[in-house]
């Protein structure tokens, strides 16, 4: 039986790894932190072969001690759960002659000051960036760019839309970057993280994902995901389609601009999930790149509209193998989430349709406090629905979503 050791398996993509790992009998190891193990769901401490309680305060310290254990125990392939320890991933299975992608990038593929360094170097259609870790340094590098209001202000190395602000001039900007500072660690692992911040251009047009497995070299696409946010002044996010709906002649010019991506990045052996935003036609500007699976249960899509499974092909590709990655089925599959209509005490929610094609989970505990849906922060739980076409599952979502009550009290 081969193993692998998935550098920590906490969140929804861990879940979908250890389900993937048992139907292709391999066992894992996982490194997290003991206290984090101690609330691993039931079902996957059943998945489970062994555990390696690591320290990821200090990644290059996690990095030797994941490299011994491995040693020890005939790890075949490493990969990760957890989009912070993604380049930690790809360093430990590079120390170890496994399969990984390029270790010397690997930083580019997490950290958005060396991606967009990068881009710049390689000329991939991106937005263009300055950064600094002060806000003189930022106000310093802007001044002689050419760039203009609007901008968007990030930090270097969060995720989930933490600290990202759109500013409009020097005053928001000076707030924005105080708080694209805010969080110099990741929870739950306590990782530092790089306090650089980046100001870019802002990027209009239409947002997609793309989930791509890369094995040694050779890029596949699984899937382009239509991802649909609200449209006032807050950017939540509604859910994610797949495969989105769009021209041959658009699809290509997103792939195409992936790739640039891709290789900009040194990605060989893994997968990679791409934020893009499509402006025009023929012309593409990446977001971002992370060498990890996608959030938001993308995987679950991927598999509903394809019939391929990404976590699967990851662990096969870590292990060293061919992953088949054949479309199966030609389907659509969305999800939706279920956000509370205002702030207050979370009561229940009604008016779930059930049906064989319908998935659907509410994670929110009945009296707790829910915020405003202006945010991903405000989500109660999900839908997942499959169809025939992305109209065809558009339009049940929208139904779906439609009959649904979230229920909230003014406490
Ligand atoms: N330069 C830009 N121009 C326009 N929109 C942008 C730009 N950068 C980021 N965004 C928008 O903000 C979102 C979050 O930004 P980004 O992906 O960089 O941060 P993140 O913390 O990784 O967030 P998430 O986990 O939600 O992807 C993007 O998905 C995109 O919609
Ligand atoms: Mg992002």
């Amino acid at each position: 039986m081969k193993k692998l050791l998935l550098i920590e398996a906490n969140g929804n993509a861990g879940e979908d790894l250890l389900q993937a790992a048992r139907n292709l009998g391999v066992a894992v190891h996982v490194a997290t932190h003991a206290e984090l193990y101690e609330k691993y769901p039931r079902e996957s401490k059943d998945k489970i072969a062994g555990t390696v309680f690591t320290d990821f305060r200090d990644l290059e310290l996690a990095r030797k001690a994941l490299v011994e254990y491995s040693r020890g125990n005939d790890i075949d392939g490493v990969i990760t759960g957890w989009e912070f320890f993604s380049s930690l991933a790809t360093q430990v299975a590079a120390d170890l002659g496994l399969p990984a992608h390029d270790p010397g990038r690997a930083d580019g593929c997490r950290n958005k000051r060396v991606m967009a360094d990068l881009f710049a170097e390689c000329t991939v259609p991106s937005p263009r960036t300055v950064h600094s870790a002060t806000l003189e340094g930022v106000t310093e590098a802007l001044a002689g760019s050419g760039l203009d209001y609007p901008l968007v202000v990030k930090p270097a190395e969060n995720a989930g839309s933490i600290g990202v602000s759109v500013v409009h001039d020097a005053d928001e900007l000076a707030k924005a970057f105080e708080l694209a500072q805010g969080w110099p660690l990741e929870f739950p692992h306590g990782t530092p993280l790089d306090t650089t911040v980046l100001v870019q251009e802002y990027i209009g047009g239409v947002e997609f994902s793309v989930e791509s497995v890369i094995a040694d070299g050779a890029i596949t696409h699984l899937a382009v995901t239509q991802k649909f946010t609200t449209t006032d002044n807050s950017r939540a996010e509604l859910g994610h389609t797949v495969p989105a709906d769009l021209s041959a002649a658009d699809r290509a010019t997103l792939l195409d601009t992936v790739e640039q991506a891709q290789v900009a990045l040194g990605l060989r052996n893994g997968i990679s999930h791409t934020e893009i935003k499509l402006v025009g036609p023929g012309e593409a500007r990446i977001i971002e790149l992370g060498a990890r699976p996608p959030g938001d249960h993308i995987m679950k899509l991927v598999a509903g509209a394809t019939g391929i499974s990404e976590a699967e092909a990851y662990i096969t590709v870590a292990l060293g193998g061919v992953p088949d990655l054949a479309p199966k089925v030609d389907r659509a599959a969305a999800i939706r989430f279920l956000t509370p209509p205002r702030a207050g005490v979370f009561r229940g929610v009604t008016g779930i349709p059930e049906g064989v094609d319908i998935e659907s989970e509410v994670y929110a505990e009945v009296g707790a406090e829910v915020g405003d849906p202006t945010d991903n922060v405000a989500r109660i739980g999900y839908v997942i629905l499959t169809g025939n076409s992305p109209d065809e599952v558009n339009q049940l979502a929208d139904d779906v979503v439609d009959a649904v009550t979230v229920e909230v009290d003014a406490g």
